[in-house]
């Protein structure tokens, strides 16, 4: 644990489930944290683990004015903006002919366009901290299976948005990783028992933000074990 840690980091989707988990697990690091979401009490109950280094923040991602005013308010009470975790996503699946337009449309403007908001109006701040960006992709932003076509294609998306913000900040030596995680134990969908943990998935991204001086993370698939009984 380092409690002297300056850093400052936004949380997307930090409500619950592996935002929640990794909210915790910087602020047990030492780093301020200030926790987004849309639910205000449930951010609330989060910030109870540590209310001195974690700071909700209500937020829709979809919603422009909304991250702006979330970042300016991250600015005017710390100063500055060391990392972002683009976390907050959904997902709603069904075969193409079957999915509706209204989940397709809110896992696009979620998974994708949220975390487009929260770079546009975070990379100049970034830029002058030497900050890091890590974008939370999926196996499915890997691989694609029937019934994935919405969330497949959202994540396959944030996939190729993190390669260009690989690709443009890397002259403003602004790290940026990508974790793509197999099926999590939270109330995203229907998870497995031998899923992943949402504090191990947490911790993945603790030792993507604490890589040495030099060294960038760049992808990491990461899944469960499948116990050999359960493998098909
Ligand atoms: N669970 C899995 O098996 C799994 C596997 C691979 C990848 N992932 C990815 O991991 C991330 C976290 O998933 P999870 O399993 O922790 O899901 P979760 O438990 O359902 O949590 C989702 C979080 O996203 C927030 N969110 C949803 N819409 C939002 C919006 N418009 N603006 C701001 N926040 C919003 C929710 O908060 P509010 O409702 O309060 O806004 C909540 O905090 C997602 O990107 C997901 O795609 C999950």
């Amino acid at each position: 644990m380092d409690a002297t840690d300056e850093r400052v980091a936004i949380v997307t989707g930090a409500s619950k489930g592996l935002g929640a988990a990794i909210t915790r697990r910087f602020a047990a690091g030492g780093i301020r944290v200030v926790a987004c979401a849309r639910s205000e009490d449930k951010l609330k109950e989060v910030a109870k683990a540590d209310p001195d280094r974690i700071f909700p923040i209500p937020c829709d991602v979809t919603q422009s004015r909304q991250v702006k005013h979330l970042i300016d308010e991250t600015l005017r009470r710390f100063g500055r903006i060391d990392i972002l975790v683009n976390n907050a996503g959904l997902g709603r699946f069904g075969k193409v002919h079957e999915l509706s337009e209204e989940d397709w449309d809110q896992m696009m403007a979620v998974n994708l366009k949220g975390a487009f908001l929260a770079c546009k109006y975070a990379i100049p701040h970034l830029i002058r901290q030497k900050g890091h960006i890590v974008n939370i992709s999926s196996v499915a932003g890997t691989v694609t299976f029937p019934g994935g076509g919405g969330y497949c294609a959202s994540k396959f998306g944030l996939m190729a948005l993190s390669e260009v913000l690989t690709q443009e900040l890397k002259p403003h030596e602004v790290r940026v990783s990508t974790l793509c995680p197999g099926s999590i134990l939270t109330e995203f969908g229907d998870p497995k028992p031998y899923a992943l943990k949402p504090e191990q998935v947490a911790e993945t991204v603790w030792q993507m933000i604490s890589a040495p001086r030099g060294v960038i993370y760049n992808q990491i698939i990461m899944r469960p074990q499948v116990p050999p009984e359960m493998q098909k």
